[in-house]
């Protein structure tokens, strides 16, 4: 993806790949699923597979816990596209592959993005289990998909300054409520990974201003808002984050605390979803 047109081109690619696939189906929504959110496909009904394997630029993840496939069916009565494993800066990806997906669905029509990711919790009330909307991020990759002539469709200096939307969160603390659910809002920080922090840089984290921390979501939402579509970020916070609390940080807890979590996750998707213009 290095050539100016070549990027542009294999993004087109990718998405007539896609929509040759998709028929006439036509997503309005894209779900992004972070580590252990899986179960969120299996609410999708009318499931058709696109294995990553079949779409030009899509790679076949590494981690365990993504899967590598983009599952197109129906939720809550409406069109989705689900993106089942994502790609991460640490397991090699440039910052422009990590969004290359979000650039896709732009293409094939999508103009409301949902994101999950699992996180560390840096607010001391947030316990593992919390479901934390993203009110904002703080982008610390030191990277982003918008380097580099600009994209088609894209704009040199895109505004950030509502990058998660206000309305669609909302809708979530509405349909939170009516589900009974708890969900907390905060600050997202985007770390590269793929070590866990160190105590003193969740202490830094927290100075600044972040409530969470993980290792994903922020080059899909800065790629998702240069082409303008509404973005919901949703963190599951699964242990809280480095010296806060004594013991090994590790992937299998990680793990295990979002699946625990998942269907309640998938519910709030769900309910979202249904109320999507
Ligand atoms: N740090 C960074 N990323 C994460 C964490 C964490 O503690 N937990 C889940 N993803």
């Amino acid at each position: 993806m290095s050539s100016e047109s070549g990027r542009a081109e294999l993004i087109a690619t990718a998405a007539a790949t896609v929509a040759s696939r998709l028929g006439p189906r036509r997503p309005g929504v894209a779900i992004v699923l972070g580590s252990g959110f899986g179960v969120v496909a299996e609410k999708v009904t009318d499931a058709l597979r696109i294995p990553y394997g079949d779409i030009p630029g899509f790679f076949v993840p590494t981690v365990e816990g993504h899967k590598g496939e983009l599952v197109a069916g129906t939720l809550a009565g409406r069109e989705v596209l689900l993106q089942s494993g994502r790609f991460h800066m640490y397991e090699g990806h440039t910052a422009d592959e990590a969004a290359f997906p979000v650039r896709v669905f732009a293409t094939l029509g999508v103009r409301t993005l949902i994101v999950t990711n699992a996180a560390g919790g840096i607010r001391p009330t947030f316990a593992p289990g919390t479901v934390m909307l993203i009110r904002d991020h703080i982008n610390l990759t030191g990277r982003t998909p918008l380097t580099g002539p600009v994209l088609p469709g894209e704009e040199r200096f895109p505004d950030l300054s509502v990058a998660y939307d206000v309305k669609l969160r909302r809708i979530a603390y509405e349909v939170a409520a009516r589900q009974e659910q708890h969900v907390e809002e905060g600050i997202y920080a985007g770390l590269p990974g793929p070590s866990y922090e160190t105590p003193a840089e969740i202490r830094y984290l927290e100075r600044i201003g972040a409530d969470a921390v993980g290792m994903s979501t922020v080059m899909e939402v800065i790629a998702a808002r240069s082409r303008r579509l509404k973005v919901l970020g949703i963190s599951t916070i699964t242990n809280l984050a480095a010296g806060l609390v004594v013991g090994k940080l590790s992937h299998a807890e990680v793990m295990e605390v979002a699946a625990h979590v998942g269907d309640r996750v998938a519910r709030l998707i769900e309910g979202v979803v249904a109320e999507t213009e």
